[in-house]
């Protein structure tokens, strides 16, 4: 396989330290990958500084302009699936993209979506996955959190797993604690679940 057997585009809304982790598996050669292109629907997304350093294209792509003009959601999402295809990807990354993509935008994009969520399938859908399950775990409901990537489907966290894995949450941990826990391990599952993709293409 060359190194630039699986083409990415990746979305991004924020930090990006997904992206990076993404990045610096590739510079390591730990990841056969390579980035085409960064989206992100906020314009002060570090994440576009980290995708920009890396030497990689980056969008801007914001929802607002379509809800103003009264395009509407619907057609932000064919219109970003169609950029999306124009790129050739095959695979996209949705790495902290906070906007919840439609059933249109699933039916027009022509590659495989992913999504990477804080919590265990079926547990904490939706934001705030971190702290719900830190709270859940002071109550007294769980023993432990995870993280897992899977496919995007229109029902929000719910598509076919690729890849899980648990966080534990011990009695003394803070929530900064769990959660540096969670976002290290995330940066792992991430790139071991696009490493498996990569080698069924
Ligand atoms: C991660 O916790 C991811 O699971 C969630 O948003 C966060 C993004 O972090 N969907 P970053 O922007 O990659 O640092």
């Amino acid at each position: 396989m060359s190194k630039q057997s699986i083409k990415l585009v990746v979305l991004v809304s924020g930090n990006g330290s997904n992206l990076q982790a993404i990045i610096d598996a590739i510079a390591q050669d730990k990841l056969e990958a390579t980035v085409r292109h960064v989206i992100s629907n906020r314009k002060d997304a570090f994440a576009l500084q980290r995708a920009k350093q890396a030497g990689i294209d980056t969008s801007y792509f914001p929802l607002k302009p379509y809800t103003s003009d009264g395009r509407g959601r619907i057609r932000y999402d064919i219109d970003l699936a169609e950029s999306i295809n124009r790129l050739q990807p095959d695979l996209i990354v949705l790495a902290g993209w906070m906007h919840v993509l439609s059933v249109e935008f699933l039916r027009c994009i022509q590659a495989k979506v992913i999504n990477l969520h804080p919590a265990l399938p079926g547990q904490f859908a939706g934001t705030h996955a971190i702290e719900r399950a830190y709270e859940a775990f002071q109550r007294g409901e769980i023993t432990h959190s995870g993280c897992m990537v899977h496919e995007v489907i229109p029902e929000i966290d719910a598509g076919t797993v690729i890849m899980q894995t648990d966080v534990p949450i011990d009695a003394g941990d803070t929530l900064e604690q769990f959660e540096e826990l969670m976002h290290k391990t995330e940066h792992r599952l991430l790139v071991d679940a696009i490493r498996k993709i990569g080698q069924s293409l």
